[in-house]
């Protein structure tokens, strides 16, 4: 790869070891992808996962003297204080957060804690070249606002942040963002859950390709988010275009680049449910809702309230948010709410994380098959269905 001369001097060690090795390792992966040099990024955001071998590597760049050049947003690991107070929470995993805090805070990040930075802190651009990961986080910022950025890893992320350049390669350039299969949508579209069973759904049909949707109008963008996050959990798509509303996507013709779609499908009504027959665990009694998977935004922590207001729930309920959206609930009057019906907001906080052990073994339900299919491994099960559903559900303790 050509690199500038500043890059050269990071790489050799200007900086200190921390910096060389993040340069070092885009070097391998722009080689990799035969990127011909790096491109300067104006923004990054890391999923940091709050797990051993992620405290590993920011703990090293750390203690080589990196400092990032573009602050991060940072995913959630779990809110510590929150947890010791209803459950409880292992030494280990204590030491583990407030190392992972710790570190994060050394290097530079902006401590958000939060999986849905391109709504609120970390917005960009069209056009803008970027460098994100977590899975809602890079269709949004791809195909939503037009901005570019690859399917990076946590630890690729937090390199460019460090850097503050990525190699040029993939999602980054105009050839690798068209469109390669034509998905016509004749499912109803009636809710934003809807969007999830798409997005699960559509990598079965098209593999890996890019989609390009027709047939979804005005989705919103809790819609938007649902339909990426489960497009990149259930593939491996971190773009979509959808005809007349993405900005690369003003016409058919604009999302192929002028090209023929490698294939075309048909989703329709009866797809979507025999999907979402196929993902949920039977219904019955239920010991918990849980949501926010990707983390939720304050018109949906409304909806939940709307439901519950004067209410009392059977089971437990939580909602996972920033902790933006947590004080807006707070001024709003919604998270009062919640509390009198028996639920609770927790800030900071992913559903993949040990602080969810009191739940291990028990069965839940959920509007977010990303939240079912990540928490298999830890032997929660979970019922998927609509948000409204789900919540009237957990009123009464059954499906
Ligand atoms: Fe967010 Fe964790 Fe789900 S980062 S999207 S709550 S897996």
């Amino acid at each position: 790869m050509e690199l500038t001369q500043e890059e050269q001097r990071m790489l050799d060690g200007a900086y200190g070891s921390g910096t060389a090795l993040a340069m070092k390792i885009q070097v391998a992966i722009g080689e990799a992808f035969q990127a011909p040099r790096m491109v300067p990024v104006t923004r990054t955001h890391v999923a940091l996962s709050n797990q051993e071998a992620d405290l590993w590597f920011v703990e090293k760049l750390v203690a080589g003297g990196a400092v990032c050049r573009v602050s991060p947003t940072v995913n959630p690991g779990f809110d510590l204080e929150y947890f010791q107070c209803i459950t409880t929470v292992s030494p280990e995993d204590e030491a583990i957060i407030r190392r992972t805090r710790a570190a994060y805070k050394a290097i530079g990040a902006t401590l958000t804690y939060d999986c849905t930075p391109y709504l609120q802190q970390n917005i960009p651009r069209f056009g803008e070249m970027v460098s994100y990961s977590e899975s809602s986080a890079t269709p949004f910022i791809n195909s939503v606002y037009g901005a570019r950025t690859n399917r990076e890893a946590a630890q690729s992320a937090l390199c460019a942040a460090v850097t503050g350049v990525a190699p040029l390669y993939g999602y980054m350039l105009d050839e690798n963002r068209r469109g390669q299969a034509l998905v016509r949508v004749e499912a109803d579209m009636k809710s934003d859950f809807d969007y999830q069973m798409l997005g699960y759904f559509a990598p079965e049909k098209i593999g890996f390709r890019i989609p390009v949707f027709t047939g979804l109008h005005n989705p919103t963008p809790e819609a938007l988010m649902n339909l990426g996050a489960q497009l990149n959990t259930g593939g491996n798509v971190a773009i979509y275009h959808i005809v007349g509303v993405t900005p690369e996507a003003r016409t058919l013709e604009d999302a192929f680049q002028g090209s023929k779609p490698e294939m075309e499908v048909v989703i329709t009504n009866e797809d979507l449910q025999g999907m979402r027959e196929r993902l949920t665990d039977q219904g019955g009694k239920i010991d918990f809702a849980l949501y926010g998977c990707p983390h939720f935004t304050i018109h949906q922590v409304q909806t939940v309230a709307d439901i519950v207001k004067g209410k009392k729930l059977a089971v437990p309920l939580w909602i996972m948010t920033s902790s933006l959206t947590k004080e807006l609930a707070v001024r709003m009057g919604l998270l009062d709410t919640l509390k009198a019906a028996g639920g609770d907001i927790v800030a900071d906080t992913c559903m993949d994380q040990p602080c969810w052990k009191f739940l291990y073994g028990k069965k839940g339900i959920t509007d977010s098959p990303k939240c079912a299919y990540y928490t298999k491994r830890r032997d929660m099960q979970f019922v998927i269905t609509n948000l409204e559903e789900s919540v009237e559900a957990a009123l009464k303790g059954e499906i």
